[in-house]
């Protein structure tokens, strides 16, 4: 069966649609890139499929489930978690009390979870009760990955996971979300890094003004001259 299935979505916000009809999937244990030029819809078409905004005609599907019409809160309890490209933490809270908030559904003891994010992100570990607003771009990013962990999901949604970020800080955040994978996580991604983050892609699509242009695995995909003139810097 297949994990997330998206089927010919219609998305948009008020008059104007900007998803004429996209249609994506991603298997158990992939990870699958998104590309395309800005406002293309990508971001859009993230949270058509976490119910944060409104699935006008199509559907969503999550392991067989049709979600298409739930509320945020309840996706997020199907196991898909989405991490946005802003305002992703509590700038005010501490480190540990982000992860605390990002447990808030969890009804079992989520301390042994905490630790398991700590393991993965010694950054953070090293300074639990410093507030995330003073956080670095980087260590920011992995907060808010870290947060949407804490539920254990099944599929993350990462939206331009690397966005502003130095070469170095992206590359660890790279390392972190492939260890992610590894561990048996699905992954959607957003991303402006393409030829990163297709490197590590089992597919990607490449989106153009709400529709899907293309989709092959990520090799064939950075391996298509079309596509590195356009989205790849030559
Ligand atoms: N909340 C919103 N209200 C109205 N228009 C929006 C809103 N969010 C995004 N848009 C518009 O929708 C289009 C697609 O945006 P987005 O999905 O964020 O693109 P991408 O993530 O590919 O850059 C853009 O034209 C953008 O201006
Ligand atoms: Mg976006």
């Amino acid at each position: 069966m297949v994990l997330l299935e998206a089927t010919d979505v219609v998305a948009g916000y008020g008059q104007t649609e900007i998803l004429h009809g996209v249609s994506i999937f991603v298997d158990q244990g992939e990870v699958v890139t998104i590309i395309g030029p800005n406002g293309c819809g990508k971001s859009t078409l993230m949270k058509a499929i976490v119910g944060m905004v409104r699935v006008r005609t199509g559907s969503v599907s999550f392991q067989g489930t049709d979600i298409s019409g739930y509320p945020p809160e309840r996706i997020v309890r199907t196991g898909l978690c989405y991490v946005p490209q802003t305002s992703n933490v509590f700038p005010s809270l501490t480190i540990r009390e982000n992860l605390e908030m990002g447990a808030f559904l969890r009804k079992d003891d989520y301390r042994g979870r905490i630790g398991q994010m700590f393991d993965l992100f010694p950054d953070l570990a090293a300074h639990p009760g410093r507030k995330a607003g003073s956080l670095s771009g980087g260590q920011r990013q992995m907060l808010a990955i870290a947060r949407a962990l804490m539920l254990d999901p099944v599929m993350l949604l990462l939206d331009e996971p690397s966005a502003g970020l130095s070469p170095a800080m992206m590359q660890t955040v790279f390392d972190r979300i492939r260890e992610i994978n590894e561990s048996g996580v699905a992954l959607l991604l957003v991303e402006q890094n393409a030829r990163d983050a297709l490197g590590m892609s089992d597919r990607g699509y490449i989106l153009v003004a709400g529709e899907k242009r293309l989709e092959d695995t990520g090799k064939d995909l950075l391996n298509n001259p079309e596509v590195a003139s356009l989205y790849l810097g030559g």
